[in-house]
This record gives structure tokens, sequence and C-alpha cells, in this order.
């Protein structure tokens, strides 16, 4: 698979829900099942606002998928309305191959189409894949963020 006019960039539809499923766990294993379903209903009921595509290949294999949103503040675009990539992931054997990069493009096109000016992204601190990926699309690094969390007491249960 390494021709990318045989990368078939499509909407996510309901067809799709086990195997979009599948990926959503390999890209976000924390995250509990119950979670993934929640949001993946709430994806497709707002498909104006939060798109989502799938990468299919010739024989009908979802080769990645991308979710997208409309945020209202992006580091480095400020406070306005930007697209957003929530969600970017490709299967491990199709990596490298120029599906994440039409998953993005489809994405962008969507956001210029809604009149946004940027799109903005994040990924964790660590993912260099993910970070050498971006810079090759064209993004650039726009801030850091540190997560602070403390373990509080918990009124015991009467
Ligand atoms: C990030 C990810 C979606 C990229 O998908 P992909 O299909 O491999 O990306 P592409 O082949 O279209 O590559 C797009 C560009 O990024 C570059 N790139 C991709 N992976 C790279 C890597 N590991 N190191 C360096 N560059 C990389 C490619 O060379 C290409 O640039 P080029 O066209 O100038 O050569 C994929 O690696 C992935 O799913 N990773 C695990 C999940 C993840 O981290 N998602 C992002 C979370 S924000």
């Amino acid at each position: 698979m390494n021709n990318k006019s045989k990368i078939r960039i499509r909407p996510v539809g309901k067809a799709d829900l086990l195997e979009w499923l599948v990926m959503r766990r390999a890209l976000w294993p924390d995250c509990p099942t119950k979670k993934h379903r929640e949001e993946i209903a709430e994806i497709l009921a707002d498909r104006n606002d939060q798109p989502a595509w799938v990468a299919e290949s010739p024989d009908g294999d979802l080769m990645g998928f991308l979710e997208a949103s409309v945020r209202n503040y992006a580091d480095g675009a400020g406070r306005q309305n930007v697209g957003y990539l929530e969600g970017w992931y490709v299967k491990p054997k199709y990596r490298k191959q120029g599906v994440g990069r039409v998953l993005v493009n489809e994405a962008e096109d969507w956001a210029v189409s809604r009149g946004f000016s940027h799109v903005g992204s994040d990924t964790w601190v660590g993912n260099m894949s993910s970070y050498r990926a971006h810079k090759a699309m064209g993004y650039r690094e726009a801030g850091r963020d540190v997560h602070f969390v403390k373990k509080i007491k918990t009124k015991s249960k009467k």
C-alpha cells in the first residue's frame, strides 16, 4: 500500500463502528470502552462540528481514522474558532505510507471550508513519531503543558 491515490478517505459511517472502536482503543488505551462508545455516539450526532473520517484501502480495510472538532482557542492561534485534530491514528502496518497525511489534508480542507484560519493539534510529550509527523505536515510547536494532580482525602460515606 504505497500509492496515495489508492487511499480512500470518507466520513466515518455506522458500518465502521466496531473497527473505529478498535482503532480508538489502540490510540487511547486508558479510556474505558463505555466512554469510547459515548464519544462515538456524540461524534455521530454532531457531524458538522465534530467530523471524523476513515482511510480505506482498495480491499476495504480501514487503515486509520481522524477525528476533528471546532475549538474556540488554540495555542498559537489565540481566541478564535479553529479546526482541531482530536484523534489521529493509522494502524502500524500502514504507517509511513502517506495515510496520515491524506487524513490531515482532509481535515484541513474541512477547516478551510468552515472559514477557519488555523488548525490546532496536540500530542503527549515523548510521542516523537507524532511530533515528527506533525512537523513534517507543517505544524509548528506552539506550547507545552504541564499537568498536576494531588490525591486528596475523601469524605467517608455515611
Ligand atoms: C502519527 C501517525 C498518525 C502518522 O501516520 P502515518 O500514516 O504514518 O503518516 P504519513 O505516512 O502520512 O506521514 C506524514 C508525514 O510525517 C512523517 N512521519 C510520519 N511518521 C514519522 C516518524 N515516525 N518519524 C518521522 N517522520 C514521520 C512522514 O515522513 C510524512 O512526511 P513526508 O510526507 O514529508 O515524508 C501514526 O504514526 C500513528 O498512528 N501513530 C500512533 C498514534 C499517534 O501517535 N497519533 C497522534 C496522536 S496526536
